[in-house]
């Protein structure tokens, strides 16, 4: 997978030659490019930010500046678009808080890069969204400092043909997109064929599949330690009640953290044995998803 990462702090991302990343990149699983935004800048102060139209406080990341690194990076030729940018069109865009923006991988042509800026007012990074990137051929992000950057960069992007995402990585905001993109970065090369040591650690893990639920607890050995014992069943060497127990401490733990997972659960994939434990522990499991019962 080819990466480019542009930023105004690319030092940041000498970080990634180390550990499982650094490895990929070794053995030629990854290509990492590293930018500085700075080098597309004309003036005498490298100035890649302006006050926001409108006013208000911060700064706001220049489009002229994006666009020359963009354009070079996605060998495109800068186009006059038709785009009225009038009030109606950032209604409708404020109003799509979900993914509609964010097109899927099978749509796309998956050789042409994916242009992802982080950005904490747009829609939730996600593990299917990690899955379906890990597929992509190349990615390019770009990431904002200060107030963030013109909103018109995405949409002359998308308008291009371009396929633009924008994420959050949580309901919180950062300094700037490095740290997201290292998270998105992580999330996603860690699911390519070739990148974990063991595949197999991949498929139990929180939030896989259609059917995600919170892992079930991990115990190593020893099997006491500091007077504090593991689940006998886990020491019983009977893999079916071991299964059988992790996954529902599995559904447990998500019915008492994240009940959002639950009520997202697929009933036709719940066996006996699931639905018994929802059940026990207030869950309608009928229809197509778990309801519960005094909600
Ligand atoms: N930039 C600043 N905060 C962010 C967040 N929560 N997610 C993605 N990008 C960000």
């Amino acid at each position: 997978m080819k990466i480019d990462i542009v930023s105004v702090f690319p030092e940041y991302f000498e970080a990634l030659n180390v550990g499982l990343f650094g490895k990929a990149i070794e053995h030629g699983l990854l290509d990492v490019k590293t930018h500085d935004l700075r080098d597309w800048t004309h003036d005498v102060h490298h100035s890649v930010d302006d006050t926001p139209v409108g006013g208000g406080a911060g700064m706001v990341m220049k489009p002229e500046v994006w666009a020359e690194c963009l354009d070079d990076l996605l060998e495109l030729e800068p186009v006059e678009i038709a785009d009225t940018n009038d009030v109606a069109d950032s209604s409708k865009q404020s109003e799509s808080d979900d993914d509609s923006e964010n097109p899927d991988l099978s749509e796309a042509n998956p050789a042409k890069p994916i242009l992802i800026f982080p950005n904490p007012s747009a829609p939730l990074f996600t593990q299917r969204d990690a899955t379906e990137l890990s597929r992509a051929d190349h990615l390019l992000f770009g990431c904002g400092r200060y107030e963030g950057y013109d909103a018109r960069i995405p949409r002359y992007y998308r308008a291009q043909g371009v396929d633009v995402r924008e994420y959050s990585i949580g309901d919180y905001v950062l300094n700037g997109g490095e740290v997201a993109v290292s998270v998105m970065l992580e999330a996603i090369t860690r699911l390519m064929p070739g990148f974990m040591g063991n595949p197999d650690s991949i498929v139990e893990e929180s939030y896989t599949g259609q059917n995600a639920l919170l892992e079930h607890y991990q115990y190593t050995k020893p099997a006491i330690w500091r007077g504090m014992g593991v689940p006998d069943v886990l020491t019983s060497g009977d893999h079916g009640n071991v299964n059988r127990f992790r996954r529902d401490e599995a559904i447990a733990h998500t019915d008492r953290l994240r009940p959002d997972l639950i009520a997202q659960l697929d009933c036709k994939s719940l066996d006996k044995a699931d639905r018994k434990t929802l059940m026990s522990l207030g869950w309608e499991v009928s229809g197509s998803h778990p309801r519960k019962l005094n909600d």
